[in-house]
């Protein structure tokens, strides 16, 4: 298996359909966003798009002339077949925004223009992006439409709600560009781990001494969102329970918010039964304040130490409960690497620990790269330097998945 990570989508194509909304205005920049990705654009535009933004513009972006003609008078390719050629040329097709017009007519197989022929003549995913009146989107004949569509497999992202173009409040407004983006993304992205659970502990855990006070750590949860986000992208279901922290996690996610190392120990056992994969990225905290103060501690109270009790040790509680999953563990560690995580990953009965040297610069809480190794009983599988979290975490994902 392939590692499967950004680079990927350096070869694939999209065939982006622009129909005639106002939303039509944001086509350049969800093209910017495809194109920074490293992916090729081929832009479709209906007559009423072209009320909107020019194909000029859109030209300009994809760097590649744009199509609007069934029949062009000068065909640059004449031995072609145009929508033929465009259907076989994408790895997905991208329609935003997407009129109920349009969506009507896909739904019933009308090819009366360029547009609705090349998805009609494909055999790629198709990502269908609604954008519309409020009550032209709730009328039943638009949302049986996009039901017919999504029995057929096709991909629909829900509009978002807000104020519309129209002066009406609602859903029916084009989600922003790399909303799109991130969506196209995944959609292009290996799904190969399509039908597997996968539940992430993220972030730090807090320990609340007064109203006011509480003992936490470094973790700002950017190893467990970027494994939330390459588990979503290749088509993991994913629970995360996080911590604090201030990040927003991929959307495909389900997200539990929780405080104390003990919320973090009941939401992992409330959620275990529905995964396959345990992933315990979190920081959780060893020590809890013994007592909890209603009221904030003053000055005048002279306080001079704040009695500490040990916390569960969630991975501990949760190892008779282990029967098929697998558990993945991490381990931060400043000295003796290697034999404190294999002792570790032994203790707490795991698959696979994955040990940060955090003292180095570079690695560990809130950098942006990690560098440590990756243990299983079998040994160390990988020794890995300053790699980007993002890609640490394909290969976590890449590991698991030799596995499960
Ligand atoms: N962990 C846990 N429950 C705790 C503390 C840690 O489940 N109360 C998990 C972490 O999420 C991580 C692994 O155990 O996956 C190792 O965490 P780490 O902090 O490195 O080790 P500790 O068990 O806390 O041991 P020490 O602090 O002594 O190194």
């Amino acid at each position: 298996m392939g590692n499967t990570t950004g680079e990927d989508l350096a070869a694939k194509t999209v065939v982006f359909g622009i129909t005639g909304g106002i939303a039509a205005y944001k086509a350049p920049l969800i093209v910017r966003g495809l194109t920074g990705a490293g992916i090729e654009v081929h832009a479709v535009m209906t007559d009423a798009a072209r009320q909107f933004v020019t194909p000029i513009t859109l030209q300009t972006v994809t760097g590649r002339p744009v199509h609007t003609e069934m029949f062009p008078a000068i065909s640059p390719n004449a031995y072609e077949v145009e929508h033929i050629a465009l259907a076989d040329r994408a790895d997905l097709f991208l329609i935003a925004p997407a009129t109920a017009n349009c969506i009507a007519k896909l739904a019933q197989g009308i090819a009366d223009d360029l547009l609705s022929c090349t998805v009609l003549a494909g055999k790629a995913p198709v990502l269908v992006c609604p954008s519309m009146n409020v009550n032209m989107l709730s009328n039943k004949a638009t949302q049986d439409n996009l039901d017919i569509l999504r029995k057929r497999g096709v991909h629909i992202l829900e509009p978002a709600v807000g104020e519309l173009a129209c002066g009406w409040e609602g859903a029916g407004r084009l989600p922003e560009p790399q909303r799109i983006v991130a969506e196209v993304e995944r959609l292009l992205f290996q799904q190969d781990l399509e039908g597997v659970s996968v539940l992430i502990t993220c972030g730090p855990t807090c320990e609340d001494i007064d109203p006011v006070r509480f003992i936490t750590n470094r973790s700002t949860g950017k190893m467990g969102s970027a494994l939330v986000e390459a588990a979503c992208m290749r088509g993991a279901k994913v629970k995360v329970i996080s911590g604090p922290v201030n990040i927003d996690y991929a959307p495909w996610a389900e997200v539990v918010m929780v405080r104390s190392a003990q919320q973090m120990l009941a939401a992992v056992k409330e959620s275990l039964q529905y995964c396959d994969v345990l992933i315990m990225a979190a920081a959780v905290a060893d020590y809890v304040p013994s007592v909890y103060r209603d009221a904030k501690i003053k000055k005048g109270d002279k306080l001079s130490s704040i009695a500490l009790s040990s916390s569960a040790d969630i991975l501990s509680e949760i190892k008779p409960m282990k029967e098929e999953r697998f558990y993945v563990g991490f381990a931060a560690e400043t000295e003796n690497l290697a034999a404190s995580a294999k002792d570790k990953m032994t203790r707490k009965g795991l698959d696979m620990i994955v040990a940060n040297r955090v003292e180095q610069a570079g690695s560990g809480f809130a950098s942006d790269t990690n560098s440590g190794i990756i243990i299983t009983p079998e040994g160390i599988l990988d020794d890995f330097e300053q790699i980007e979290k993002e890609s640490l975490a394909h290969k976590i994902l890449d590991f698991i998945r030799e596995r499960v």
